[in-house]
Order: structure tokens, then sequence, then C-alpha cells
């Protein structure tokens, strides 16, 4: 028996998200949470031709309580994204408050999971993931559950993207799937690294193409208006994030894709279930698992993505991160600094 929980599973990630799992065939039971639309949702997952058993709950008559009963996974994208103009922890003018909003959430709901299915492994999709993951270790701390084998933020779009716009830049019709590029540090602008020396295949491109590809700032909307994108106008990968949003002008931030990635990472939690060590990114507490205290001493962060392997019960090990080029120590400088901030924010809002 399979059990998923998904918070904040009526939005725009968590609906789709929650059709991937449905379409899968990899669960007994998923059970949908959020404070609208979640039962919904479910009725319309059930007359999918799967086995399995769709539930969906909202915060009245213990829902919370009922959705994250027995789960083994819990992925949680509850909470707001961000609007054109805005970085993933923005408080405009005293007027909205991504990040205490997001951190609050987190807060409120771990608090939950603490206390109903400790054993769970949890998954932090919600923004800004590089201070929401050290509200939620720290909820689970007070709520004296914590394992850090078990916690991870969810950073699998910036490794699609990796792989994806290193793909665009080359052209010629290359297969996105067939590049694995690492990807670390954490999930924002300058703290997303992408390591394309250590790319498989071993890439030949020009060294102002690839910074392009890593960091270019997305330029104004209005080469959206006048319909002047090009390729050479894509944000880079740390900017990724930045393209949807301008995008969707105010309706949103990723969703289709993030709830593709996200599935990737669901799956990837299932086979180690199964049995089959898998390795892929996320961003985790480093002194926590195996073989991570001495990056962690390296690098001077405890949170920090890297590559993780998984196993039945969480996460076994991680790797390290290996000889950067030049650019990328200067550019691993630039994310730990911004790092730093993050997770000093996410243990400010838990009276740390
Ligand atoms: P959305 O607004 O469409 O959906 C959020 C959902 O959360 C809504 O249905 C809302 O009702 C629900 N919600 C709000 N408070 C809740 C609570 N207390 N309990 C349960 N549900 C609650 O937003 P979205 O586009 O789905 O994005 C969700 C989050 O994911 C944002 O923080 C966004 O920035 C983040 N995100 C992260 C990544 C990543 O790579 N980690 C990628 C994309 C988006
Ligand atoms: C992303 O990387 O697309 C997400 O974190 C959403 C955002 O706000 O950019």
């Amino acid at each position: 028996m399979t059990k998923i929980a998904l918070l904040g599973a009526a939005g725009q990630i968590g609906t789709p998200l929650s059709l991937l799992c449905k379409a899968s065939d990899l669960f007994d039971e998923i059970s949908l949470y959020d404070i609208v639309h979640a039962p919904g949702i479910a009725t319309d997952l059930n007359h999918i031709d799967t086995r399995a058993k769709v539930s969906g709950h909202l915060a009245e008559d213990g829902g919370l309580q009922k959705a994250l009963a027995r789960a083994d996974i819990v992925v949680v994208t509850a909470g707001i994204a961000r609007k054109p103009g805005m970085t993933r922890d923005d408080n405009v003018a005293g007027f909205l408050d991504l990040f205490k909003t997001n951190a609050s959430i987190i807060r409120d709901l771990f608090t939950e999971v603490a206390k109903t299915c400790p054993q769970a492994i949890c998954c932090v999709v919600t923004n800004p993931v590089n201070s929401t993951v050290p509200v939620a270790a720290e909820t689970l701390r007070q709520g004296g559950t914590y394992d850090p084998t078990r916690l991870f933020g969810v950073t699998t779009l910036d490794v699609v993207r990796a792989s994806t716009f290193i793909a665009h830049a080359l052209g010629g019709g290359a297969d996105p799937k067939s590049f694995k590029v690492p990807v670390i540090g954490g999930h924002s602008g300058a703290t997303i690294l992408p390591l394309y020396s250590h790319a498989v295949p071993k890439l030949c491109i020009d060294s102002a193409k690839l910074a392009q590809v890593i960091h270019s700032e997305l330029l104004l909307p209005i080469y959206f208006d006048l319909k002047l994108m090009t390729s050479s106008l894509y944000a880079g990968v740390q900017f990724g994030g930045d393209e949807i949003v301008e995008s969707k002008k105010g309706a949103g931030s990723a969703t289709t894709c993030m709830a593709y990635a996200g599935f990737r990472f669901i799956k990837a939690l299932i086979q180690a279930k199964s049995g089959t060590p898998v390795v892929e990114e996320a961003y985790v507490y480093l002194p926590g698992i195996q073989d991570g205290k001495e990056i962690a001493a390296r690098l001077g962060v405890d949170y920090f993505a890297v590559k993780v392997e998984l196993g039945p019960n969480g996460a076994t090990k991680v790797f390290d991160i290996g000889s950067l080029s030049d650019g990328e120590e200067k550019l691993l400088g630039v994310a730990l600094k911004d790092l730093k901030a993050n997770i000093q924010a996410g243990h400010a809002f838990m009276g740390l």
C-alpha cells in the first residue's frame, strides 16, 4: 500500500501533479488537501481508470489529519506564487509578503505532519525553497520527529531546465534528455548553480554562449510585447523562473513544467522505495545525511542542493560536488552568500 498526500492540491501545480500521480498507477491512495476545491478535484480524478483511490479534504473536520494519515510521501505545493517584478521571497511594500505567508503555511502544515505522519518522506515545493525547507525542518524538530534523510526541497525543475536550455542553445534538434547536468546550490537566482563542466556528454560550446545559458537575466517584458524574443533572449537556468512569471503577466509562475519536475522526483522516491537506489538532486540538510558533514563544513552552509542517493526510507548519502571550473567557483561564492542569507531568514522566522 503506497499513499501520497498532496498539500495545495487545488493549485496550479497541485492539480496537474495530482493528475500525473493518478495516471501513473504508482499509488494505492492519493489524498488531496487544500483550503479550496480539493473534494471536487478528487471526484474528477476518480473517474480515471487507474487503481488509486483519490480522496479530497478541506481544512474543516480534521481534513488535514485525514489527508496525512498513513501517508508514505507528502508533497507540499501550498502557498502563493510570485508576480512579475517580484523575487521568490518579496515583500511588496508590506502588502504581499510572500516569504511570511508561505513560511507560515509551511510551519502550520508541518506541525501536523509531525503529529500525524512522522515517518513520511516530505517534499517541499513551496517557495522560497531555500528558506521554507529550514522552516519545515525546524517545525519537525520542535515536533520531535525531524529526520534530515526524509525532508527534501524540490529543485528538480532546475535540473530539467539545465538539460533543456543547453539543448536549445546547441540547436540541431538535440534531445534535452540526452544531457545530464548536475545543478547544485539552492532554488533562486544566483543560488542555482548548473555545473556544465560536469555535463554528460562533455559539452563543446563557447564561453559567452554558455554564460547566457547559465545566468542570462530576463530581458524586459517589452521584448515579449514587441515579439522580439529570439533564442538568445531566453533567460538562463538561474532566471528560468522569471521568464515564466513575466510571460504569464501576473497569472502565476511555473506550473506544468513544475508538475512534470515534481513528478520526476516522486517517481524517483517510489523507485527507491521498491529497492532500486536512485540519484537525484535535492536541497537537503547536509550534516544529517551520510557524507554530508564534510561538504557542509567546506561550503560553510548546512542546507544545499546536491546529488542525493535515495533509498527505501529517504536519502542514504550525498555526493561531493567535485572540482569546479574557475567560472563555477566564482558563481559558487555568490551562491553561498545569498544562500546563507536565505537560510538565516528561515531560521529567524522560526525564532532561531
Ligand atoms: P497556486 O496559487 O496556484 O496554488 C497554491 C495552492 O495552495 C492554492 O490552491 C491555495 O488554495 C493553496 N493553499 C494556500 N494556503 C494553504 C494552506 N494553508 N493549506 C493548504 N493549501 C493552501 O500556486 P502554484 O503555482 O501551485 O505554486 C505553489 C508554490 O510553489 C508557490 O510558492 C510557488 O512559488 C512554488 N513553486 C516552486 C517551484 C520549485 O521549483 N520548487 C516551482 C514553481 C512554483
Ligand atoms: C521556478 O523556478 O519557476 C519557480 O521557483 C517559480 C518562480 O517563482 O520562479
